[in-house]
């Protein structure tokens, strides 16, 4: 029986294969993409850079000795590999439990393909059992928080963090998410809110699932 980090460093080795030669990549956040990065690292020789999605990926790729460019300097991002909290059929994620959805989601949106890598624990019949990440300004909090108890959730600051963006996050606990691109949309036209944690809009292409028997392959 496989652990769930073993599960991750198997998903992090696959994700190789999506890495095409002398090419920018996006580098997303979490422990999945950290095992990524440590793969990555054996491929350094054909790899040209990465344009990281947190401080703390920037940090691991440059104490591996990958050049990390500012996303504004580059061109072309054939691929953004990153991780997910929860990720359904239609290859719609939930992210931000690491707080890093702001620079992910622009990142992920920059890229031609985003190859999701993920245990099996992370697949689910219906987003939002993990509690949804918003980032928002520090002097919207309460309005944002009242908005979102109108939406149907519980929304909870994540005590003592703020974002690499200098905001904080509202976990939002009790949603039921059973249409992720509406509320991804809905959540959005919240003043205050920066970026909410549903990538749905711009799904996943590619999701590279670890399980017991294998990695599957789901588009
Ligand atoms: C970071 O902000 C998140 O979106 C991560 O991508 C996500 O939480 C997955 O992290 P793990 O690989 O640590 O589960």
């Amino acid at each position: 029986m496989l652990t769930q980090d073993q599960l991750k460093r198997e998903v992090a080795k696959k994700a190789l294969e999506y890495v095409p030669d002398n090419a920018i990549i996006g580098v997303g956040t979490g422990s999945t993409v950290n095992l990524f990065i440590e793969e990555l690292a054996t491929i350094k020789g054909r790899v040209k850079g990465a344009v990281s999605s947190s401080n703390a990926s920037t940090e691991r790729l440059k104490a591996h000795g990958i050049p990390v460019y500012d996303l504004n300097t580059v061109d072309e991002l054939p691929v953004y590999i990153d991780g997910a909290d929860e990720i359904n059929h239609y290859l719609h994620m939930l992210k931000g439990g690491g707080g890093a959805l702001t620079r992910e989601k622009i990142v992920a949106a920059a890229a031609d393909q985003y190859i999701c890598i993920a245990d099996e624990k992370k697949y689910v019949e219906m987003l939002g059992e993990f509690p949804l990440p918003i980032e928002v300004v520090p002097m919207a909090r309460s309005f944002v928080a009242r908005a979102l108890v109108r939406l149907g959730g519980h929304p909870e600051l994540r005590e003592g963090f703020v974002t690499d963006n200098g905001n904080i996050i509202l976990d939002v606990h009790g949603l039921k998410i059973a249409k992720p691109v509406e509320l991804e949309e809905t959540l959005n036209q919240i003043a205050g809110v920066v970026t909410n944690g549903l990538f749905a809009k711009r799904r996943a292409d590619v999701l590279l699932l670890g399980r017991q028997n294998g990695v599957d392959v789901l588009k």
